[in-house]
């Protein structure tokens, strides 16, 4: 019986509540499912590489088909070596779609039969990213109900938040 592998890449720089909500629907889908945090994106990380894909393995050791790994290069190269045949990927909101349409039409010209899986997150996360929850924690706004507890542990540890609040 074949096995069907998915990649669920990202910065995630932190992970987000809306990021775990697909890791849980993508495991129920997929027989195995590799978190696979981006080594050396563009945008310069909050944290580091290590507390990335620790919280991630933190927030996933309940789900035996969940593993954590990082890559660099391209992403279809990284589904290759993996054995991987789907790239998973979240669409929060229309904005999403056209940066998401263009990768998964370049990812496919360059690894056709790695196919790119569209999936929705709850409806309370649409508009959390990990961007904007890093925003809002560093002006002192409220963000618990958004990260796992150990995501605002990490945050607070790392930064503290502006004396006025
Ligand atoms: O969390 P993000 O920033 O939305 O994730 C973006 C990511 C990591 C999926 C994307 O930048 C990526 O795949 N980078 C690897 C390099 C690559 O394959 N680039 C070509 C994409 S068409």
């Amino acid at each position: 019986m074949s096995i069907t592998r998915a990649i669920f890449p990202g910065t995630f720089d932190p992970i987000t509540n809306g990021h775990l909500d697909l890791i849980h629907r993508g495991s129920r889908i997929f027989d195995e499912l590799v978190v696979a945090v981006l080594r050396h994106p563009e945008k310069n990380p909050l944290f580091s590489l290590d507390e990335r894909v620790e919280m991630l393995r933190e927030v996933t050791t309940d789900r035996d088909n969940v593993s954590v790994a990082t890559f660099d290069g391209l992403l279809v190269d990284f589904a290759r070596q993996t054995g991987a045949s789907a790239v998973l990927r979240g669409i929060r909101a229309i904005s999403d779609y056209e940066y998401e349409f263009q990768m998964a039409l370049m990812n496919r010209r360059l690894a056709p039969e790695v196919e790119v899986v569209f999936m929705m997150p709850a409806q309370r996360y649409t508009f959390v990213s990990s961007r904007l929850l890093k925003e809002v924690y560093l002006l002192g706004g409220e963000i618990e109900d958004l990260v796992p507890p150990i995501v605002l542990e990490r945050l607070r540890a790392k930064v503290a938040v502006p004396s006025h609040l």
